[in-house]
């Protein structure tokens, strides 16, 4: 029996690490809007370390990302969804940096998550985790990105676009 056969298929390790990131920040967002509105001081505490995992597992996806897209074969159409991928992502993996840097190093918790500042960025993820990360379903399952699919077409038919800009 062979396994992990999906895994040998694969061409490159970005799908690997891009879960962690989209599902830790989002139950830290959810989170910490209950809390703005609950006064819970351990759903608080799972918010925070939910936050700051999300934002070190996005670096972990965004360097992955970036050795992906410069060794992934595509044609113009993967290029386009990979730019705006790319463009969306990045800020959102700086915004969950600065916000999960701000909890890990300022003590006083109670202080931060009330600020209207602070869920308007944790928002402001959200909404860009949700979109970018459909730029990356798009690459994936519309285009084949990655697939043994596409590689097969693209020996056929020779669709060759190999780098980012
Ligand atoms: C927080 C950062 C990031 C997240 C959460 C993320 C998420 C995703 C997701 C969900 C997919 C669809 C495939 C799948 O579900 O496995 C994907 C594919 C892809 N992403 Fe990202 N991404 C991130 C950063 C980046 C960056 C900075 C780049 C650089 C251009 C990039 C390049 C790619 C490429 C080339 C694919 C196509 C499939 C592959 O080669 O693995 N990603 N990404």
């Amino acid at each position: 029996m062979n396994i992990f056969e999906g895994l040998q298929a694969a061409v490159n390790v970005h799908p690997l690490f891009v879960h962690f990131p989209i599902a830790l920040l989002m139950i830290a967002g959810v989170l910490f809007i209950v809390c703005y509105f609950m006064d819970l001081p351990e759903l608080r505490a799972a918010a925070k370390w939910n936050l700051i995992l999300g934002s070190l597992s996005a670096i972990a996806a965004a360097v992955t990302g970036f050795i992906a897209a410069n060794s992934l074969p595509h044609n113009q159409e993967i290029h386009e969804a990979m730019l705006m991928h790319r463009n969306i992502m990045v800020p959102a993996t700086l915004l969950s940096l600065a916000l999960g840097g701000c909890l890990f190093f300022k003590k006083d918790l109670s202080l931060i998550h009330k600020q209207k500042v602070f869920l308007a960025g944790l928002i402001l993820i959200l909404g860009l985790l949700a979109v970018g990360a459909d730029y990356g379903g798009k690459m994936v399952f519309k285009y084949g990105a990655g697939t043994e699919l596409f590689k097969k077409l693209n020996a056929e038919e020779g669709v060759g676009h190999k780098h980012v800009d």
